[in-house]
């Protein structure tokens, strides 16, 4: 596809553009919100606006997979506009919310109203999970109004189906599979978990560490060895969010060399962080699954660069301060913000040489859009969305969560330094983020909804 009009909308000229066939210095010509050619500058049709990149690497717009964006009812820790200012600040162009909010989406009713709500505030583009449904039958119901896919948390249900039990684990599985809807795993063991919740609590000793303890690496291991062993001869579609151990990334990718459907995502916490910084921080470092020991750290590194994990998503996951600063240490919730400083960690690896931009790209973008039948997204290409993540490499900074737009203003990453600023966001060929400020307003955002399966 070409540029077929003499006088196209955008021009970005003096750019490093990281393309499917490698870094290009050129220009990028945006008409009607897509691609329509990458060309040395000499070669651009002429543009209506053209905007200097300053030679800064410019990559596909990146997509979170994993997002808590809070609102309806947890306002007080995120809501749409200040969740999706935290996604263009950080780079992302596109994210999707996760369902355990409150109320929790697990019907059209609520999906839709969630729409509805997010379409007045959103500032990226923004997809939905929904949870499962009280009744197997709302899910397609809920695919025709747009559900990305649904996500079950084996740990915690947040359904009313029994998904302890293999048979209506199953048969929801096989639901999902005609509707080829994509099912995302919070794999943990619930009984593991709650067992051992029972034994330190029957014995009032707590620590950050002894809360940690409740999440330990074999619950994650019996969980994805017990829906892998359901879907073999099946053939769904599964993702694992934030796996956290090395043996389960090991199981996973063995399935996807037998063949299975299946992907997987990490978090930058369990590729940057370990246990140990919970006696630094304390709760404030409480997440699901916990952060590991730094040998497993260094195992999801190995298997980040060999290419069998698919996915790097935040899990941003915020909640207010005084929250996580509970004095009762069983009270404080799980998780903390990562949209804003995913990016500049991965970014500061490739710097070091320890990571190649392709594969960054891959992870952040290529393969969520793949995955998620994110249609137009992902790849930087003549046809493709103009939604582009432009990137200083030479900008050194602090992290310092006191600047974020994400309400939750804390990070276990606080005060690490990085290499490497997203400075610049298009969506559709228009500005949104221009040197970490948000320039559109409210409801400027995109609902994405899954696109068709190709053909052939
Ligand atoms: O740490 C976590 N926080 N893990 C989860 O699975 C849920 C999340 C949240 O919603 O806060
Ligand atoms: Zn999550």
């Amino acid at each position: 596809m070409g540029c077929d009009h003499t006088l196209i909308d955008l021009a970005l000229v003096n750019a490093r553009i990281l393309t499917d066939h490698g870094l290009i210095k050129g220009g990028i010509a945006i008409n009607d919100g897509k691609i329509c050619s990458i060309d040395p500058e000499e070669h651009l049709p002429k543009a209506f606006t053209t905007i200097n990149m300053q030679g800064n690497l410019v990559l596909p717009g990146l997509i979170d997979v994993h997002t808590h964006l809070r609102d309806l009812n947890l306002e007080h820790k995120e809501d749409f506009y200040s969740g999706t200012c935290a996604a263009l600040a950080g780079g992302f162009t596109t994210v999707l919310d996760m369902p355990n909010t409150v109320p929790l989406t697990d019907s059209a009713l609520r999906l839709q109203a969630k729409m509805a709500v997010a379409s007045g505030r959103i500032v990226a583009n923004t997809g939905f999970y929904t949870c499962l449904p009280a009744e197997v039958t709302e899910l397609k119901r809920l695919k025709d109004l747009g559900a990305m896919g649904c996500k079950v948390y084996l740990h915690n249900p947040h359904t009313m189906l029994d998904v302890d039990d293999d048979n209506v684990l199953l048969h929801t599985l096989q639901v999902l599979e005609d509707l080829d809807m994509i099912l995302t795993i919070h794999a943990e063991d619930r009984y593991l978990i709650e067992d051992l919740v029972a034994k330190f609590q029957a014995a009032a000793t707590s620590s950050p560490r002894i809360r940690s303890k409740t999440h330990p690496p074999q619950a994650e291991v019996k969980a994805v060895q017990r829906v892998l062993s359901l879907i073999r001869g099946r053939c769904p579609r599964l993702h694992f969010c934030h796996i956290s151990t090395g043996k389960a990334s090991s199981l996973i990718s063995q399935a996807k060399v037998e063949g299975l459907s299946v992907t997987y995502e990490v978090t930058p916490h369990h590729l940057f962080l370990s246990e140990t910084l919970l006696g630094k921080v304390g709760s404030l470092a409480f997440v699901e699954p916990p952060l590991r020991r730094s040998t497993t750290r260094r195992g999801l590194w190995r298997d980040l660069l060999t290419g069998s994990i698919d996915v790097v998503a935040s899990d941003h996951a915020p909640h207010a301060l005084k929250e996580k600063r509970h004095s009762d240490l069983w009270a404080v919730p799980s998780g903390f913000p990562g949209l804003e400083t995913t990016l500049p960690l991965l970014l500061t690896m490739v710097a070091r040489g320890k990571l190649s931009l392709e594969r960054l790209v891959a992870v952040l973008a290529r393969n969520p859009a793949r995955i998620f039948r994110l249609d137009g997204k992902g790849v930087i290409a003549a046809g493709f969305d103009a939604d582009l993540t432009v990137v200083d490499m030479d900008k050194e900074f602090i992290i310092d969560s006191s600047a974020f737009y994400s309400k939750a203003k804390y990070s276990p990453f606080d005060g690490m330094k990085v290499v490497g600023q997203p400075v610049q966001v298009f969506l559709g060929g228009n500005l949104v983020m221009d040197k970490g400020e948000v320039v559109s307003k409210p409801g400027s955002g995109t609902i994405l909804r899954p696109s068709l399966p190709a053909v052939g």
